[in-house]
């Protein structure tokens, strides 16, 4: 592999595991950019003394700039996540995840960097009818989140069409895993129901618990992340980071009992604005242009988080 990489948002749930892989993979040269706004320096324990942690803001391009000069990809994590944050707030969501990704984009440029690989999200495809969702549909955004982070895509594409620089963007489809933070009213659901299982708590539930999403786990959303950094062919393109299945919020509250031999019934809410009802990936264009293939299935997955999360609440980890 080339030598040199960036991770912004390297300190995230996503971007770390990102970074460990690299490192798995024997990467020498890395460089991590975070702010530390919604990132964690614990996050990196295990491999602080492997890699360049540098606390800057994307959303400055001065600080950045010097950061990517050169780098032979860039693999650009750094956002503002979550749909009703966005809805709530959305200045710092757009400043951040439209403008910071153009800071990003523009130093790629001028820095010359070898490609990007661009944290795209499922969510740009909003409320279609027909499932699995493809590349090939028009998107619908819902929400400010899933507009700026189609914005982002397009930018790439427009990067990659109009200045040459490579771009790949991956739109991710509800990533969950160890290290992602349940302690926020804007957490991804499944961390937040790990969280209540362990500590025996009933969890809420946006609606009927019937909408669906396609659950994937961080480690396969990491090696897809590699695979993008290299394949050949596919500046420019977008592609769907997903599982192919699809699970109700009713059924992984379900088998986080199961695996934990508790009864707990949920609470149930009003629907939440700007959510989508279903998701699911199609994979064909992922496993064709990248060979990739996800490795975890749901219930391993969440068995490996629901260990992770017990090891961290207890403090052991
Ligand atoms: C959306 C994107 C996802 C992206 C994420 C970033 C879609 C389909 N997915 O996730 O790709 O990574 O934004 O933030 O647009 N819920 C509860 N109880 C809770 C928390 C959430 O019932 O305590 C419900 C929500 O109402 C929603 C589902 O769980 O129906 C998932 O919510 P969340 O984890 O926030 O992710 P999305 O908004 O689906």
């Amino acid at each position: 592999m080339a030598e040199h990489y960036v991770v912004t948002g390297g300190a995230g749930f996503i971007g770390s595991a990102i970074v460990r892989s690299l490192l798995r993979e024997g990467a020498r040269r890395i460089v991590v950019i975070d702010n530390l706004l919604t990132g964690r320096e614990s996050n990196l324990d295990q491999v602080r003394t492997s890699i360049d942690f540098q606390r800057a803001d994307i959303c400055n391009y001065q600080e950045i700039a010097p950061l990517i000069r050169g780098a032979s990809v860039v693999f650009h994590e750094a956002a503002l996540a979550s749909v009703p944050r966005s809805i709530h707030d959305p200045i710092p969501s757009h400043d951040i995840n439209i403008n910071g990704t153009f800071n990003v984009l523009r130093a790629a440029r001028e820095g010359q960097a070898g490609r990007v690989v661009y944290a795209a999200s499922s969510s740009a495809y909003g409320d279609t009818e027909v499932l699995p969702k493809v590349e090939s549909m028009t998107p619908r955004p819902r929400s400010p989140y899933a507009l700026q982070k189609l914005v982002g895509e397009y930018y790439c594409g427009i990067w990659s069409g109009v200045y040459g620089v490579e771009t790949v963007s991956l739109r991710y489809f509800n990533v969950y895993g160890p290290r992602q933070d349940p302690t926020s009213p804007y957490s991804g659901v499944l961390s937040v129901f790990m969280k209540s299982v362990l500590e025996r708590r009933a969890p809420t539930i946006f609606g009927d618990g019937e909408q669906s999403r396609d659950f994937t786990y961080v480690e396969d959303v990491a090696a897809l992340n590699l695979k993008a950094a290299r394949a050949p062919n596919v500046s420019g393109r977008f592609y769907n980071g997903g599982n192919g299945g699809r699970i109700t919020l009713n059924q992984a509250w379900a088998l986080l009992q199961e695996l934990e031999g508790v009864e707990i019934a949920p609470n149930y809410g009003p629907p939440r604005a700007g959510d989508v009802r279903d998701s699911q990936a199609d994979t064909t264009a992922a496993a064709r242009d990248l060979q990739h293939s996800p490795q975890y299935s749901f219930e391993e997955g969440m068995r490996r988080t629901l260990e992770w999360y017990r090891a961290d609440l207890q403090g052991g980890s």
